[in-house]
């Protein structure tokens, strides 16, 4: 019997990262999975992954930056498998990543921070808008947003991005406290530096060795840690948990800011 043994579970950006690790390891434990993602190669290939080992799965292709792409994508869930125990809003709007104006804040552009905002806030608003009817009806469900740890301070880069996690943190509470009493609850990862296809298309060696030195681990993060943080927010062992803000990050925004210093100047020499 798995952990998630016949729930149902919609998860976006399932073609990649995260997303992909997530549903394969949902699936593992049994759960039928909707995998959604803007990229159809992309999803029909997690579906290939999860139906190999033999689980359960279906392809929805869908821009969670589109209202309508949205409610097809719970619709197209519902229609396959009757129902919806776990929405997990994990895509990302990476078309902006490197552009001047998410970096230089004399280039902030409104258009960029609504593409950036439409997708990685309210998609996850409005798939669960459409989802929680579901769920209500069913006796309750679990609603995980991937955050960031972007979102815990400013910074000198990615305005758009921060600002976006932020506000994703905020309708995590809100719909937490919504509908808690109904049973639904709503919980977020917040991710440090994690090794997935995205990220290590731009990190290069010095900039990895200069993660790790800024984490208190080991080694950077890997998209199965982040699944195994969502299979328990995912899971009936968290049902007590609703309105959270989990930190998955190997340590790197444990210390005070001025670690550094008192490592330099007040610890003994190792
Ligand atoms: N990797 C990290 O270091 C890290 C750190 C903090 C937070 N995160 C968060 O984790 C989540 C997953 O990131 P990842 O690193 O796995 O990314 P990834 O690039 O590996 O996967 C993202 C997936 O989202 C899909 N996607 C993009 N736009 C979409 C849209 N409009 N509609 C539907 N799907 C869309 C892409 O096709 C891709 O398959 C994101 O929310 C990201 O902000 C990642």
């Amino acid at each position: 019997m798995g952990r998630l043994q016949d729930k149902v579970a919609i998860i976006t950006g399932a073609g990649s990262g995260i997303g992909q690790a997530t549903s394969l390891r949902f699936a593992a434990e049994g759960a039928k999975i909707a995998v959604a993602d803007l990229n159809p190669a992309s999803a029909a290939q997690t579906v290939a992954m999860i139906t190999e080992k033999g689980g359960t799965a279906i392809a929805i292709t869908a821009d969670v930056g589109v209202e309508a792409q949205i409610k097809a994508m719970i619709d197209d869930t519902i229609a396959a498998f009757g129902r919806i125990d776990i929405l997990y809003n994990n895509a990302l709007n990476l078309r902006h990543t490197q552009s001047q104006a998410e970096n230089d804040f004399f280039a902030f552009d409104t258009a960029v921070f609504e593409d950036i905002v439409r997708v990685n806030v309210l998609g996850g608003v409005h798939a669960s808008k459409f989802a929680i009817p579901h769920m209500i009806k069913q006796g309750g469900g679990s609603i995980i947003f991937t955050s960031s740890t972007s979102a815990m301070g400013g910074d000198v880069a990615q305005y758009s991005y921060g600002a976006s996690k932020a506000m994703v943190n905020w309708y995590v509470k809100t719909i937490a406290t919504s509908f808690g009493k109904k049973g639904v609850r709503c919980n977020a990862i917040l991710p440090g530096p994690t090794l997935t296809k995205s990220m290590k298309e731009w990190i290069n060696p010095e900039m990895e060795a200069a993660f790790l030195n800024i984490l208190n681990s080991p080694r950077l993060g890997l998209p199965e840690d982040i699944a195994n943080l969502a299979l328990f927010l995912a899971s009936d062992e968290s049902k007590f948990v609703n309105g959270g803000l989990y930190v998955a990050d190997g340590g790197m925004t444990a210390p005070l800011h001025f670690v550094q210093l008192q490592r330099d100047h007040f610890l003994p020499k190792e």
